[in-house]
């Protein structure tokens, strides 16, 4: 961490800030400014703890040494805002503060001048530990934003995104802004739609992410591109989402997928490094995971690698058994897979309920458990129908031994594992498997790259409909029909894998990128494989599509959270807590009460009519 020079620091206010004062400077006359943060009155004596954002100095007042400011401190009260000038003092023996940076000195009050006054705040800005409403921390932002533990994450945020930049400078990235008002660059949510005054009817869309743009500063030659960008998704909020959101945005040329993930990898070490020296990071280099194996041993493309209790595939364990639910399963080309539990076999019928709902609400049709005890006895939902000696071989195959839990899915492939999965991370929270301290970065990549839309009777793009085809996999794009009227799930398309990567941290998606198609023939062909025609390919993505005729190099890239980054750096598992202004799950700023409805004449100078209320009809 950098520290600013103290002459930066000083103004006509201050001659130090509130955390500088030191026994060097016993004796000198100094000024301070900042903010009450705590009052005591003895009388004769009054103390003040001056606070600003560096640190908190003790300002002593004593009536017999300075009537008139004893005068003013009198009638001050917390979050005040003062100007203290006094002479620094060191404390006696016994009232040091070794907690406080400053705790050697006090600074004994000659002038106090009221900066301003406070009302009684909505909460104690002082107490860090203070249960406050959420939604008076959010309409009182900048109070929540006074107290300690909120200010210090901004501030990490803050280094994050410094260390980002230096880091990308020092490699030659050039940090480009793209502009806000843009057509809609599709990411899978819904745009945030801005009406133009003067092409009435028509409407900007505000990015869900630079793709595009960044796509055309390869082909404008800039070879390699940042942005700390701004993006906006009209989207289900939850805790890693926010509807404005900032990403690491870069893009580079003449690369191949390992540049790329070569490039990401170096630089998240160099940042997390830089701004979280003291957490371990769990493997260097990072684990690769095709999607695949991911899903298989951990029933997540995003998977938590800071603990074990990998799936297990119990398909031969249970083949042959006469279970019916398992063997209806397998032969419709489904997985029956199992957690192993440590530990957890003296489970009570009513946790299993839970747990059995849970998984419901995951979406399996149910939740089978085993759980073999001592003496060769199990217990479990299925040991009647199996009998003991198969139940015992299959939570054995599934790696259990005296006293664990096994539970297992039966189910499609891929829903199987991902229901697994969610319970995967529903026990390592409740037994407290993770690590809180480590940072498990994991890469994912060679993901499906189309998944078939029955309804719709396209291919959707699973993540980016810009991303690029592994060369192996070309082929199936040739060799799909590409009608997609005749299509089905079966066309050699289903089964293409993108040159896609995610970044994986903590069971959180912090980034995904890909190598892109750069000539406009294989663009073309995959956004007619995702449905569009030959016209609206051409009205949705004509600007690129034309672009790529006049010479693009190979390029590709990656988008990395930075609300998230920042919120797996400071232990928070709501993103909210790492942004200075977020809004509320509803998408409202409590604070500036926004949205709020159209002003008088602002829908008709926009050319929109106001929609009739529900009352109205
Ligand atoms: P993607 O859609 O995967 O990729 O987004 C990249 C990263 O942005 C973060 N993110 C969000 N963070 C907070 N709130 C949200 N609503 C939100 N949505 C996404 C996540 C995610 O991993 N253009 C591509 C990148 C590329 O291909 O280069 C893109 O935006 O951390």
């Amino acid at each position: 961490m950098t520290t600013t020079p103290l002459d930066v620091l000083r103004t006509s206010l201050r001659d130090l800030t509130c955390a500088d004062p030191r026994l060097e400077h016993e004796g000198r006359i100094l000024t301070l400014s900042g903010w009450v943060d705590r009052r005591r009155d003895l009388g004769q004596l009054i103390f003040l703890d001056l606070r600003d954002r560096y640190g908190i100095t003790q300002v002593v007042v004593d009536a017999t040494e300075s009537p008139e400011a004893h005068a003013v401190a009198s009638a001050v009260r917390s979050e005040y805002v003062l100007r203290v000038e006094g002479r620094v003092a060191a404390r006696g023996e016994g009232t040091r503060n070794p907690k406080l940076a400053t705790g050697d000195v006090e600074l004994r009050a000659a002038t106090i001048t009221v900066l301003s006054s406070a009302r009684t705040t909505p909460f104690v800005i002082n107490d860090p530990d203070a249960e406050i409403d959420e939604a008076v921390r959010l309409t009182y932002r900048y109070l929540d934003l006074r107290r300690g533990p909120l200010q210090r994450r901004i501030l990490a945020r803050g280094r994050l995104v410094q260390a980002i930049r230096e880091v990308h400078h020092a490699a030659g990235f050039v940090e480009v802004e793209t502009p806000l008002l843009i057509k809609s660059t599709p990411e899978g949510a819904r745009d945030f739609v801005v009406p133009s005054r003067l092409q009435p009817g028509s409407v900007y869309a505000l990015p869900q992410s630079p793709q595009q743009l960044k796509q055309l500063l390869m082909v404008a030659g800039m070879d390699r591109y940042f942005q700390i960008a701004r993006c906006f998704r009209d989207e289900d909020l939850r805790g890693d989402r926010q509807p404005e959101f900032t990403q690491l945005d870069l893009e580079m040329s003449f690369v191949a997928e390992p540049d790329v993930m070569g490039w990401v990898e170096s630089m998240a070490l160099a940042v997390t490094r830089g701004v979280a020296p003291e957490r371990p990071i769990a493997q260097v280099p990072f684990p690769v995971l095709t999607y695949r194996e991911a899903i298989d041993r951990f029933g997540s493309d995003k998977p938590d690698l800071r603990y074990g209790m990998e799936l297990v595939d119990l398909g031969d364990a249970v083949a042959g058994a006469g279970f019916r639910v398992f063997d209806s399963v397998l032969e419709a080309g489904g997985r029956v897979m199992g957690i192993t539990v440590a530990g957890q076999g003296g489970i009570s019928r009513g946790q299993i309920d839970e747990l059995t709902e849970m998984a419901k609400r995951f979406g399996a049709g149910g939740l089978i458990w085993l759980a073999p005890g001592a003496d060769g006895s199990i217990r479990g939902s299925v040991v009647k129908a199996l009998g003991e000696e198969r139940a015992t071989a299959i939570a054995r195959a599934a790696g259990a031994g005296e006293g664990d839990l096994v539970l297992i899915v039966a189910d499609r492939d891929i829903h199987a594992q991902e229901v697994l999965g969610r319970l995967r991370v529903e026990m390592a929270g409740r037994l407290g498997l993770a690590d809180p301290n480590v940072l498990a970065y994991v890469w994912v990549h060679q993901f499906p790259m189309y998944q078939w839309d029955a309804d719709a009777r396209r291919w959707d793009a699973t993540h980016n409909p810009f991303s690029g085809v592994m060369p192996d996999d070309l082929g199936l794009l040739e060799t799909s029909s590409g009608d997609l009227a005749a299509a089905d799930p079966g066309d050699p398309a289903g089964r293409a894998r993108a040159l896609q990567y995610d970044l994986a941290l903590n069971g959180w998606e912090l980034g995904g990128g890909s190598i892109r198609f750069h000539t406009r023939e294989l663009l073309a062909r995959s956004f007619a494989l995702q449905g569009y025609s030959d016209e609206s390919m051409v009205e949705r993505f004509g600007g690129i599509l034309e672009a790529f005729e006049y010479g693009a190099p190979p390029h590709g890239g990656i988008a990395l959270g930075v609300d998230r980054w920042a919120a797996l750096l400071t232990d928070q598992t709501n993103i909210r807590e790492v942004m200075a202004f977020p809004k509320t799950s509803s998408g409202s700023d409590l604070m500036l009460a926004a949205p709020s409805p159209a002003e008088p004449g602002q829908l008709e100078e926009l050319g929109l009519t106001r929609a009739p209320r529900p009352a109205e009809g």
